[in-house]
């Protein structure tokens, strides 16, 4: 069992072949889509910022080098995940984005050298406005005539929820804009969030009650929005600070700061700590001070924000897929505490996957109280990365150890070291178990990698078998972005399960004929109300569309943007059903045409194949299938615009926009905008002294066009 520690880096992306990096592209883009899952909807981030910018990262330069990678769904494409589907749904008059992260200094420098080469600025000066990155919720309030109409989180980007309603309890949100002439439409951004202070005092009347516990200010906040009940929202103290804005009638003001005293004159609070900057010193200064003072201040930050102060610069600048070039988030490096371990956990995931988890001695990490700790795996404990590199100088984790753990933004926090010198003599090492904590105590294997090797991963043999996995596998199927049964929590599966009334996902939509034996209305809490409530969500579910249904299966490197691309490419259920079949059974022909489908590659085809290879698994799908009325076809993916879906390149020299302005309006609209010309180029778009580019598209035969014919093309 005991690896020999071997320092391996990731091959630097320059290196990688167009094989690997294809793998490597699907690989990453199933980790980001799962984090941003956890991020978005679950408020339960597994990684800290810093690991998750660096796994971004490392996809940007991919998709960098090799741009015939990036595809509509990408993650690059989006912000976040999409919103839980509980609240109304409100799309966006004008998207709500993210920002790109600036770490060092130097970063910050490459980010004012792109605006100056952007802009074709030489002398200019620009100046900056600078804010605390508040580490809350962005929300979008639309107000009409003056008065507040929608309140909408930022949900993917495109579309988020209408929290309307819970918004309108909140003192810092004017219900109507003070001050006269208001534009007839104002958009007003900003981020909701709650104090430290609030926070811990929440948590305690939540721990009196037997509630949740939130992990940080961050997530009650979230929570405390989401909430059906309007007065629940009142009862939690909320602040909001404004920002930003979206869809204007009319700009009331030329600059980012002005538009900020803007906000004040309409009754909104704004940061009291944002300053304009006129130099990138100036700016470096802002970054230290806010960073002394974040201890002191009674809300979370977790970086400061620079953004072009001249609204006209920003609009020429425009943005990059999800994030403008305009601004930028500079980050703080991570908080950390010291703290004594006192015992390791296993959990068992959906997958049978084993996560020991440290308990903690409770320690305040930046406001935030820490008890649980994510130990990844045995190696992990060891001080063995997932690369075989060294971690911590090879120090490994003991109970009774005293740890330092890191917190970086609002995610849970890891152990980045243990202090030998405050190691006690009856320290225990852990022993790993080899067999399952569940009651078949089968026998734990380690995971092997995509290369063969031994992975850093323990999983239980059991599948289905073990009763950890049965009721993962059932919780997901429940799930709001699953089957969503109003009225099914994990704690009402969890009771049905150990009474052996619900194994599997059948069994749930028999249980309404099962009733005159189980009599759930007898059970306490229950009543025929609630019964009659959750027969009709369950009776209400058995029309589901096929991209739903296939994440529901809970197929392993499944996830929701997989499932939309399989269901997308086969349609119908009976089609997915049936290449699925053929898959598990090795045909090459499916396997070839499932492998063409866009996202879908190795590792999605050998889970489908495992899958569906287990009879036992068939029988759990064809018994599911009999209780559906109807699976409904995946639609193909719409677009309004006449170059959505269209590959244009740009060359020579435009005289109405820059080459980069002209790219980000080409992709705003659903166009990629390549680097060369090849068949599959639709246009390309060329200047005065486009050379090679123009005679590859000649030779293609691919449609040139000149700058005005494009523009018309594109309606503008
Ligand atoms: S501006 C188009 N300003 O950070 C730019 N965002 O990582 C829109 N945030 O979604 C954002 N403080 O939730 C901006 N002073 C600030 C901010 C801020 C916090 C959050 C916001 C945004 C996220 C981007």
């Amino acid at each position: 069992m005991a690896k020999t520690a071997k320092t391996k880096t990731p091959t630097d992306v320059a290196k990688l072949t167009t094989a690997q990096a294809k793998v490597e592209h699907m690989r990453l883009a199933l980790e980001l889509e799962g984090h941003d899952r956890r991020y978005y909807q679950e408020d339960a981030p597994s990684i800290s910022d810093a690991e998750y910018d660096a796994l971004r990262q490392r996809f940007n330069a991919i998709e960098k080098r090799f741009p015939e990678l990036v595809t509509a769904e990408s993650p690059s494409q989006k912000i976040g995940a999409a919103p839980l589907g509980r609240f109304r749904k409100v799309r966006h008059a004008v998207p709500m984005l993210s920002l790109d992260n600036a770490f060092a200094e130097q970063d910050v420098l490459d980010f004012i050298g792109r605006i100056e080469r952007f802009l074709k600025l030489s002398d200019d000066k620009i100046d900056f406005s600078a804010e605390p990155k508040i580490d809350g919720l962005s929300m979008s309030l639309r107000y009409e005539g003056g008065e507040l109409i929608t309140a909408a989180t930022r949900g993917d980007g495109a579309e988020g929820e209408d929290v309307t309603a819970n918004i309108r309890t909140l003192e810092d949100v004017p219900q109507k804009l003070k001050g006269r002439n208001v534009p007839d439409v104002c958009e007003v951004r900003g981020e909701v969030y709650m104090t430290k202070k609030a926070f811990l005092a929440l948590n305690e009347r939540q721990k009196a009650a037997g509630d949740t516990i939130f992990a940080n200010p961050r997530n009650s906040a979230a929570g405390s929005l989401r909430q059906k009940d309007p007065s629940i929202t009142a009862s939690r103290p909320l602040g909001f600070f404004a920002y930003s804005w979206g869809q204007m009638s009319a700009m009331p003001e030329k600059t980012q700061t002005g538009m900020i005293h803007w906000f004040e004159r309409c009754g909104f609070k704004t940061n009291p700590l944002t300053k304009l900057c006129h130099s990138v010193e100036h700016l470096i200064a802002f970054h230290h001070q806010i960073e002394e003072q974040r201890g002191e201040l009674d809300y979370d930050i977790d970086g400061v924000v620079y953004k072009i102060d001249r609204i006209d610069w920003q609009e020429r600048l425009g943005f990059v897929s999800r994030t403008p070039r305009w601004a930028i988030a500079h980050k703080f490096p991570a908080e950390r505490a010291m703290t004594v371990l006192r015992d390791i956990e296993i959990q068992v995931g959906r997958t049978g996957s084993f996560t020991p988890v440290g308990k903690l001695e409770p320690v305040g990490v930046g406001g935030v109280i820490v008890q649980n700790v994510t130990l990844h795996n045995e190696d992990y404990i060891k001080g063995i990365g997932n690369k075989g590199e060294v971690l911590r100088e090879g120090r490994d984790i003991r109970l009774g150890d005293t740890v330092v753990i890191q917190r970086a933004g609002d995610v849970i926090p890891q152990v980045v070291d243990v202090v030998i010198d405050k190691r006690p003599k009856d320290a225990k090492e852990f022993h790993f178990p080899k067999k399952c904590p569940c009651p078949l105590h089968t026998d734990v294997v380690r995971e092997e990698t995509a290369t063969g090797e031994e992975g850093s991963r323990a999983r239980c043999t059991g599948e289905f078998a073990c009763p950890f996995q049965k009721i993962e596998h059932l919780k997901l199927f429940v799930s709001r972005r699953a089957f969503d049964i109003d009225g099914l929590g994990e704690k009402q599966l969890q009771y049905f399960f150990d009474r052996e009334w619900v194994r599997e996902p059948a069994d749930i939509f028999t249980l309404p004929k099962r009733n005159a034996k189980l009599k759930l209305e007898e059970i306490e809490g229950y009543g025929e109300t609630s019964v009659r409530n959750l027969f009709a969500a369950i009776d209400s579910r058995r029309r589901i569309s096929l991209e739903r249904f296939i994440y529901a299966l809970g197929m392993r490197h499944v996830g929701e943007t997989t499932a939309l691309a399989l269901a997308r490419g086969y349609g119908s259920w009976d089609a997915f059903h049936d290449a699925c079949l053929k898959v598990a059974k090795g045909d090459e022909e499916t396997i070839a045409e499932m492998d063409a489908l866009d996202q879908i590659g190795d590792t999605v085809i050998k889970s489908v194949a495992a899958y569906f290879g287990e009879s036992h698994n068939r029988g759990i799908v064809e018994r599911l299938v009999k209780e559906l009325n109807e699976i409904i076809d995946a639609e193909k993916p719409k677009s309004n615009s006449a170059v959505a879906g269209k590959t244009v390149v740009f060359t020579g020299s435009l005289e109405k926009m820059t080459r980069d302005e002209a790219k980000a309006t080409a992709e705003r609209l659903g166009a990629k905008a390549a680097g060369s010309v090849s068949k599959k180029t639709d246009y390309v778009v060329a200047g005065p002294g486009a050379g090679s580019k123009l005679a590859e598209a000649k030779k293609h035969g691919v449609p040139v066009l000149t700058e005005d014919e494009w523009l018309k093309l594109i309606g503008e």
